[in-house]
């Protein structure tokens, strides 16, 4: 009998996840039925939304069944197929489970072409985190050549797409990352015009303003928290905030009361508005056509942080709280040797 291993919630965090809340399990490999194929994972996600999956409430996504695998997304090989869209050998993308091998029918698949580029960038520039940097920033950022842009988790997986992205627009793009070795990135290899390390700072505010001296026509609100905060009383008028995500937040056990700041939207006419990727579903082509032909050219780099083998996965995950990422995160399940030449991520 075939086996495969799976990743299971044992239990739900409250605040910070830790390795107690997975559950490591063996199971009989299934068999595809009809219209199905069954996909061995070679990369998978592990992506800051997952928090919310871990929590029984209510959200934009589902939340994970106590004892049942968690879901994930996922770059695999089809193994074996009943359905006439697939062959083995196939790569595939799409959100399948925290397993070594899973089956799927073939409409939740879309195929990975080799030749675009690394297939585990089907995870992270050419997925759903670099959709969610080029809508989020075109649509609701909406910069103009000149703009001061602000991103924060800026080496991250989508912030340090925004970032270029901004750049290519002809905006000045400003980040903010946890550490030194994330700033020197932003700055001396993604052509960022400055970075914060938000962690060595001793007064936030005042390194904002010194890093932004024209004030922020755009802000791409990947953090939330303290961050969110200094970057408030820079706005300027008729500025866009792009409210991405606020893993500051995602471990809180209650949303703590900040400092009150929305008079700064009626005296600056500031306009602020949340979206999901989802939202952009029907125009995930059309980005994913821009971001490799920028690949391509040598005008976007990406980093990807893997980590190495199924069993740590969780880690890879807990990571993402800890900033232990630059660039996206992956777990490397199983290798894959069909990897073509078009490269610029390091
Ligand atoms: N709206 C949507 O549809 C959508 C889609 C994808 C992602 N998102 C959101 O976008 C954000 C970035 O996602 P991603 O996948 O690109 O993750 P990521 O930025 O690659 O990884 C998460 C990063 O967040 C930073 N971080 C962690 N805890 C923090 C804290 N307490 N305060 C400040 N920074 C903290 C860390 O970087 P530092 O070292 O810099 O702190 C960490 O590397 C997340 O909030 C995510 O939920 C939203």
């Amino acid at each position: 009998m075939a086996e495969t291993r799976q990743w299971r919630l044992e239990s739900r965090p409250v605040g910070e996840p830790t390795h107690e809340n997975f559950d490591l399990v063996t199971v009989e490999r299934p068999e595809p039925g009809p219209g199905e194929v069954l996909v061995k994972t070679v990369y998978q996600s592990v992506d800051p939304y997952m928090r919310g999956r871990m929590r029984d409430a209510e959200s934009y996504a589902e939340p994970w069944a106590v004892g049942e695998p968690m879901k994930a997304g996922v770059v695999g090989e089809v193994l074996e197929s009943n359905a006439d869209e697939f062959e083995p050998g196939d790569v595939v993308t799409g959100e399948l489970l925290w397993a070594e091998h899973a089956v799927a029918d073939a409409d939740e698949l879309r195929t990975v072409d080799p030749d675009l580029g690394p297939i585990s960038t089907a995870l992270g520039v050419l997925g759903m985190p670099g959709v969610t940097a080029y809508w989020g920033l075109h649509d609701i950022g909406d910069p103009t050549p000149g703009d001061t842009v602000v991103v924060s988790a800026a080496a991250g997986a989508v912030g340090s797409v925004v970032g270029q992205l901004a750049r290519l627009n002809g905006a000045r793009v400003v980040g903010t990352a946890g550490s030194d070795e994330k700033t020197a990135w932003l700055t001396d290899e993604l052509g960022f015009d400055a970075a914060v390390n938000y962690t060595e700072t001793d007064d936030l505010g005042d390194a904002m303003a010194a890093a932004c001296p024209d004030g922020v026509d755009v802000y791409f609100d990947n953090v939330g928290g303290p961050i969110t905060d200094a970057v408030w009383p820079l706005l300027n008028d008729h500025s866009r905030v792009a409210v991405c995500g606020q893993i500051s937040l995602y471990n809180a056990t209650e949303v703590p009361t900040g400092p009150r700041k929305l008079a700064t939207l009626i005296e600056t006419r500031a306009r602020v508005e949340g979206f999901l990727v989802s939202d952009y579903e029907d125009r995930w082509g059309e980005a994913l056509e821009r971001l490799s032909r920028f690949i391509r050219a040598d005008e976007l780099h990406y980093r990807e942080h893997v980590v190495d083998g199924f069993e740590n996965a969780p880690d890879a995950f807990l990571g993402l709280f800890e900033g232990e990422n630059i660039g996206k995160q992956l777990v490397r399940v199983a290798d894959y040797d069909g990897d073509s030449s078009v490269q610029n991520g390091s």
